[in-house]
């Protein structure tokens, strides 16, 4: 690997943002971008201003924000982390939604509000917080996604709109990365994999054996991966090791 983003602490002095910084793995990061150094704005639902996907204004009413705090203190934004997701819980639209083991579960409104939690969201932050970045010098922008969002490597089947919507994820924020390429080449965009990290998304399928992480062991590792990606790893897609996943 040749780190291109490995800033030395006392280089630190930049503003890093997390949005879903009030969920399992973004609190984690938060406190870990702050063991870095950085100055940490997150955003969440619960947060002043908020950010709720449902409601598409709040996204811009966030990014003014961090646009006021960066004019304000004269810092760079030299980590935007995107940490939303959704897996299960209630919709937008008033239902239950639970990750579909067959075809015959599949609904509209499940559907819907996987693709706007996990890609119409992060869309919107594409659009509003990119060009935020800095203009030159080195900067990261990670959108979490999860493994099971990969095409090539879906050997189980199941869980249709969380895996639709994260596979969409990863298309958008591949073009992204095309285009923060042309405003500034030291600029990296990319799509990561946690793990299974023991957060609220993951709660109800721990007991099927799969082996979870503390979110503060994910983020760690997370972070470790942001500040050693290789030259030219904008647009990827990498777990928490630093691996790459297929598409
Ligand atoms: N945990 C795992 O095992 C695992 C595995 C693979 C991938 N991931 C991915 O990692 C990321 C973080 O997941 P997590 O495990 O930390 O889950 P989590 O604890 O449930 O956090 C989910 C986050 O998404 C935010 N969110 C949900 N609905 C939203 C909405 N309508 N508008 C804006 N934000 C909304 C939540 O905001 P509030 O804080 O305001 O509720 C929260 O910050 C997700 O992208 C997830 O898909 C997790």
């Amino acid at each position: 690997m040749h780190p291109s983003t490995d800033l030395n602490p006392a280089a630190r002095a930049g503003l890093a943002v997390v949005l879903g910084g009030t969920g399992g793995i973004g609190a984690a990061l938060v406190a870990g971008l702050l063991a870095q150094g950085f100055e940490v704005l997150a955003l969440g639902r619960r947060t002043q201003p908020a950010l709720d996907y449902s409601h598409e204004n709040t996204v811009q009413t966030c990014a003014q924000h961090v646009a006021d705090r960066l004019a304000h203190t004269g810092l760079p934004l030299q980590r935007l982390i995107v940490a939303t997701g959704f897996l299960h819980g209630n919709t937008a639209g008033g239902h239950r939604a639970e990750p579909e083991r067959s075809w015959q579960h599949l609904n509209a409104d499940a559907l819907q509000h996987n693709f706007l939690i996990n890609a119409i969201g992060p869309a919107l932050v594409m659009r509003h917080f990119l060009p935020l970045l800095p203009k030159q010098g080195p900067c990261v922008a990670a959108f979490l996604s999860a493994r099971v969002g990969s095409i090539g490597d879906n050997a189980l089947g199941g869980w249709y709109a969380y895996r639709a919507s994260k596979a969409a994820l990863n298309q958008l924020v591949h073009t992204g990365a095309i285009e923060l390429a042309r405003r500034n080449k030291e600029a990296l965009c990319v799509v990561l994999h946690p793990g299974t990290v023991e957060t609220a998304l993951s709660q109800p399928f721990a007991k099927t054996g799969l082996q979870v992480r503390p979110a503060v062991e994910a983020a760690s590792d997370l972070l470790a991966v942001i500040d050693s990606l290789p030259v030219g790893s904008s647009g990827r897609f990498f777990d928490h090791k630093g691996l790459a996943i297929p598409w």
